[in-house]
């Protein structure tokens, strides 16, 4: 019997991440052959997290370009795609989250007819414009899946009442979760020189729709916070977009007790988690690793897709004015009982098997 060759793509960092496990799988599976196909929407992220995962990929369309702007990176993604799939011919497609490169990767597999497996599908806030553009990307995406992998049940029903075809629909777990037991386990360092005797705030901030007056007013709330409570210590790995980083380097570059840094590797990021009282984020995974670290979030966004931690009461949704995230952090800083009722081991987001799941659903309909 010859091979069924499933393509995989990424195109950033949390991509990578998230696919990781399941490229594991196919590759460990002898009767699927796994390509690895790096779009390097994200260059220097990327790259940093296939190293920590050892993987190497078989194409790569080194599409990044500073600075890029959404309909230029679609375009460019679209025309380097056609030629990829002409050339290689897969009987499947996989492509994660709700990235540009998942869009360009969904429509480019629907124009050559090829089937695809959505990864992390299903997440939904209800706005088109916020997350802007995920939640356009993921709702295009799901139109146009062969599988639907969706997280959560949540996700799946929501899938459901969109009208999608239920024996499309599986409920696997987050890949987040294989990706980080793998890594946890090694119980990682950070890499970092930090004081053991003060405690440690994580933050990450990236998101386009943040970009502006919401950034300016959550940095006021960091500034508030580091000024009030001298026994914290601020770690803030800067994303590489530039809009972040010209305006986080400006307000804490040479600040007390904060270490502004490039992004962690994986292993350095999990060990910060691991060592951090409190993340304040608008990351998409990190709300589904913190809690299952037993890591309070507050997340710095009006809406999140990922409403399962808010839920159980182990992530907290702040929104971006400044007065109410430094209430909501000060008040887990202060108060045991809160922080206590939010610093709990859950995770919402899978077992740590999600991978394996995807991969026997693609046997039983490829081979
Ligand atoms: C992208 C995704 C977002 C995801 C995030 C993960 C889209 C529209 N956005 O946002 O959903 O949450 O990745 O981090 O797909 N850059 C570098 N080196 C890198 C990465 C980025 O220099 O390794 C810079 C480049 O100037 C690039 C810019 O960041 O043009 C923006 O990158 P892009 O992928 O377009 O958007 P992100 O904000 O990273
Ligand atoms: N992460 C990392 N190093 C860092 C910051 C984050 O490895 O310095 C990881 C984090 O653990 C999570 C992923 O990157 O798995 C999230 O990526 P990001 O926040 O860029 O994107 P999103 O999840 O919001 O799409």
């Amino acid at each position: 019997m010859t091979r069924k060759t499933v393509l995989v793509t990424v195109g950033t960092r949390p991509e990578a991440i998230k696919m990781a496990p399941v490229i594991r799988a196919l590759q460990a599976d002898p009767d699927l052959d796994c390509r690895v196909l790096a779009t390097a929407q994200h260059r220097q992220m990327l790259d940093q997290v296939l190293a920590v995962f050892g993987i190497t990929p078989d194409i790569d369309l080194d599409i990044m370009q500073p600075g890029q702007t959404l309909s230029g990176l679609t375009g460019r993604l679209l025309i380097r795609l056609e030629e990829v799939l002409a050339a290689e011919r897969p009987a499947a497609i996989l492509a994660q989250g709700d990235t540009t490169t998942v869009l360009a990767t969904a429509l480019a597999a629907f124009y050559d007819r090829i089937p695809l497996g959505h990864v992390e599908a299903g997440l939904r806030t209800g706005d088109i414009t916020n997350p802007f553009p995920e939640e356009m990307n993921r709702v295009v995406a799901s139109h146009l899946t062969r599988w639907h992998f969706a997280p959560t049940q949540l996700a799946a029903d929501r899938l459901l009442a969109e009208g999608y075809a239920p024996d499309s629909v599986q409920v696997t777990g987050n890949t987040v979760i294989d990706a980080l037991h793998h890594v946890a386990a090694m119980n990682p360092d950070t890499g970092l020189d930090l004081d053991p005797g003060k405690r440690l705030l994580l933050v990450t901030l990236h998101r386009r729709e943040n970009f502006g007056a919401p950034l300016a007013r959550i940095c006021d709330a960091l500034e508030r916070l580091m000024a009030d409570n001298p026994d914290l210590q601020m770690v803030l790995p800067v994303h590489h977009n530039p809009n972040v980083r010209g305006v986080v380097n400006a307000r804490f570059g040479g600040a007390d007790r904060v270490i502004l840094c490039e992004p962690l590797d994986y292993t350095a990021f999990v060990g910060a988690m691991s060592r951090a009282t409190l993340i304040m984020s608008d990351s998409g995974g990190v709300q589904e690793e913190a809690p299952a670290l037993g890591k309070p979030v507050l997340v710095l966004r009006e809406t999140t897709e990922r409403p399962e931690a808010v839920t159980a009461g182990v992530t907290r949704l702040v929104g971006t004015q400044t007065e109410p995230i430094r209430a909501a952090a000060q008040e887990l800083l202060d108060d045991p009982a809160a922080y206590a009722a939010m610093a709990r081991r859950e995770s919402p987001y899978g077992d740590g098997k999600a991978a394996g799941r995807i991969v026997q659903t693609l046997r039983r309909d490829l081979l």
